[in-house]
């Protein structure tokens, strides 16, 4: 089978379109034929830790049918149509096949296409978690979110609108319509204006992208309030490991997330999806033999939703 097989040894990217052996599942595996694969910053963050897959085969979240069942598969059979997140077993996804363990697999709904089922596992499970389990998100709550154009800023803007908040959402210049179709009720320009200017009053933030203050994020929460760092600037993250824990004493909390595969989470994104409720955003979408290109673009940092790879296309 193609897969596009990571050395760190290689040129340029470090990727090339390669012959490989197709895999076969083990127990309690399928074989899923890739449709779509979406590309993720644990991709190339592992990719620059030297932490990744064994096969130097990068790509998490896919979506598939399954072709063949290993032995004591028990949840799905052949012909079925499945999206996840396969980070926690090894990647494998920019490749025609992958075999991946069933309890990592989620059922796609019939009338939602495989690019969408792609886009979601990482970045809106990521989202969900962030404000659901730390952020403790409810109905009326007003919630920032600082990076909310990128793949995972787009779910949590749109999971926090429907889950009934007020949400603010900071981007830049040009993603400003993008954010403000998808429900925000107010935008702040970070080209523009400083994040400081803002009033403390938010019961919910979540720093996904860019690389500000801690102590700001700590003046913008209203008491009881939550500010939850996702990701952004290493620096950033950096901060929140040697500060986080005493800026938390006191009614406004800090805290980190470490995002979690739940097919529970799946089931729960791909209902919503399935009924409107909220859409996976693309912003890009690339061949295999492009996944080198695809990389940068998406290590550029300005992508304004998902970038997929279409394995077929
Ligand atoms: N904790 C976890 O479990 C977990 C899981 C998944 C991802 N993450 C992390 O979450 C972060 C975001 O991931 P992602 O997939 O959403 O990345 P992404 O798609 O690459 O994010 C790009 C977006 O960030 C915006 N942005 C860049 N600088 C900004 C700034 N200073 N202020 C506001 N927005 C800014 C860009 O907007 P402009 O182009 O307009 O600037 C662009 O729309 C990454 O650091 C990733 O490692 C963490």
């Amino acid at each position: 089978m193609k897969a596009v097989v990571y050395s760190k040894k290689s040129a340029s990217s470090g990727m090339r379109l390669e012959e490989v052996e197709k895999p076969s599942p083990a127990t309690g595996q399928v074989l899923v034929k890739i449709h779509t694969v979406s590309l993720n910053a644990a991709d190339y963050r592992s990719m620059q830790m030297g932490i990744g897959p064994k096969s130097g085969i990068f790509g998490a979240d896919i979506a598939g049918r399954i072709e063949t069942v290993g032995p004591e598969v028990k949840k799905f059979k052949v012909g079925d149509e499945v999206f996840g997140d396969l980070s926690g077993c090894g990647f494998g996804g920019l490749a025609e096949y992958v075999a991946a363990p069933e309890n990592l697999l989620a059922a796609k709904a019939e009338s939602v296409s495989y690019e969408d089922a792609a886009a979601v596992p990482m970045a809106s499970l990521t989202a969900l978690q962030a404000l659901r389990d730390k952020g403790r998100i409810k109905s009326g709550h007003r919630v920032l979110i600082v990076g909310a154009s990128g793949g995972v800023g787009l779910f949590a803007l749109q999971l926090a609108k429907h889950f009934g908040a007020h949400v603010t959402a900071v981007c830049s210049s040009k993603r400003t319509e993008l954010v403000s179709s998808l429900g925000a009720d107010s935008i702040l320009d970070y080209t523009k204006n400083e994040l400081s200017s803002l009033p403390g009053n938010f019961d919910v933030i979540l720093a996904i992208n860019g690389n500000y203050s801690i102590f700001t994020y700590k003046k913008l929460l209203t008491p009881g309030g939550s500010c939850v760092i996702v990701g952004g600037a290493l620096s950033q993250i950096f901060r929140f490991f040697l500060l986080g824990p005493f800026l938390s004493i006191g009614s406004r909390k800090i805290r980190f997330l470490a995002g979690k595969a739940s097919t529970e989470d799946l089931e729960f994104v791909m209902r919503l999806v399935e009924e409107g409720r909220i859409r996976p955003v693309i912003d890009k979408r690339y061949s295999l033999q492009e996944a080198g290109e695809a990389f940068e673009y998406l290590k550029a940092g300005h992508a304004g939703g998902k970038v997929v790879i279409n394995v077929i296309s």
